[in-house]
């Protein structure tokens, strides 16, 4: 623990919605420790967000899975809270290959909270989805709607909700703040952190950037057929640094008064595929072509938040527009167009000065 800054742990900390939420959580006072296997991410994030914050980053090596460890990284980094972001998210493979999601992703929480009891750390943001309403009976949607999964990642995510409800339940000191998100995008301003998908990418916002810098040649628009004024798929797309907020405001309410509580994060707005596209060729000056395709199997066709709880619970509330989540994506992809293992001469965006190393402490994977 960094003197007088209340250490938060971040499984899954150097991926996508963690790297930003590092961020954030650095600029609002807190410590963070990142806690990783890299099956997702890649180490070079670490010196961005050393870039970035223009302080050391503290990072340990290992999986959420082996228990014992991460009661020693909580114990050492002294831990007031954990966000737990760690887990799998795609949700086609989790069709492929269901015992390794259920064992990642409710085996990992899991672990995470016997360490935390282990440790009397008992304070845990949790990652869920808005997958896990399912296809709703309406738009937009509060979080009193019924959870209807239907993937088994969405159950993954329902199951790890209903852990900590029970835990709430057997011991009222467990502070418990559950985040479903809706659709995160863009990346920091900067350009030094974004999201970098292995493969091709299976959402759309990755696709249309990989389509603009000429990776790919057309975007695929799944279905012009659902019920929606275009008659293509309707999200609310969320700027990963509103996202990242929501986090920090999250932990900070639960350190605070200790109340629990589950939310939608998200702006409150819908946007179709073709709006999507349109705003991307705004922010790029690029046309992207596209053409229609079948209907994704296990989409819905439109869904979108009810975000006044958020709003009245942590006083949070989106603040970015589709045209910055637009600009912010593109700057990202063109600064790095192989992600985080482009090589820079110079730094990408930012010219402060680099500390000499992470701390990183090496550590073997375990399990998956
Ligand atoms: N789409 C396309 N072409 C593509 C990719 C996506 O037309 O190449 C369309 C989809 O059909 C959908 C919209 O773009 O209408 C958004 O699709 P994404 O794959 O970007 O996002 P989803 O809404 O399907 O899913 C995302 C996350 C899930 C999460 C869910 C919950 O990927 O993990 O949001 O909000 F569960």
């Amino acid at each position: 623990m960094t003197l007088n800054k209340p250490s938060v742990l971040l499984t899954g900390g150097a991926g996508y919605i963690g790297s930003h939420t590092f961020v954030a959580l650095v600029e609002a006072g807190y410590q963070p420790v990142i806690l990783d296997d890299f099956s997702n991410s890649h180490p070079a994030v670490l010196q961005r967000l050393e870039q970035l914050t223009e302080q050391p980053v503290i990072c340990e090596r290992g999986n959420v899975l082996d228990t014992p460890w991460v009661v020693e990284v909580l114990q050492r980094h002294r831990c007031v809270a954990a966000i737990h972001f760690a887990g799998f998210k795609a949700v086609g493979e989790s069709v492929q290959k269901p015992l390794m999601y259920y064992q990642n992703n409710v085996g990992g929480l899991l672990s995470l909270l016997q360490a935390m009891e282990t440790t009397e750390c008992r304070s845990v943001v949790f990652s869920s989805s808005a997958t896990v309403y399912g296809d709703p009976a309406s738009v937009p949607i509060d979080e009193q709607f019924p959870c209807a999964p239907e993937s088994p990642y969405a159950h993954t995510k329902l199951m790890c909700e209903n852990i900590l409800a029970s835990l709430r339940t057997s011991d009222p000191a467990w502070r418990v703040g559950v985040l479903r998100y809706f659709n995160p995008v863009g990346a920091h301003p900067s350009g030094l952190i974004g999201e970098d998908p292995s493969g091709i990418p299976n959402n759309l916002m990755p696709y249309v950037t990989q389509v603009a810098v000429g990776k790919r040649a057309m975007v695929n628009v799944f279905g012009n057929d659902y019920p929606t004024p275009d008659g293509t798929g309707v999200r609310d797309y969320l700027h990963v640094t509103d996202l990242a907020a929501g986090h920090v405001a999250a932990v900070s309410a639960l350190l605070a008064h200790g109340k629990s509580f589950t939310i939608n994060l998200g702006t409150g707005e819908g946007t179709s595929v073709l709006e999507v596209i349109q705003a991307f060729e705004r922010a790029s000056g690029r046309s992207i072509p596209y053409e229609f395709a079948p209907r994704r199997a296990g989409d819905v066709a439109q869904y979108f938040a009810d975000v006044s709880l958020a709003g009245s619970l942590l006083g949070w509330r989106a603040q970015c527009t589709m045209d910055d989540m637009c600009r912010d994506s593109w700057h990202w992809q063109q600064r790095n167009p192989e992600g985080y293992r482009t090589v820079t001469s110079s730094p990408p965006a930012l010219q402060v000065p680099v500390p000499a190393s992470s701390n990183v402490s090496a550590r073997p994977a375990v399990g998956m």
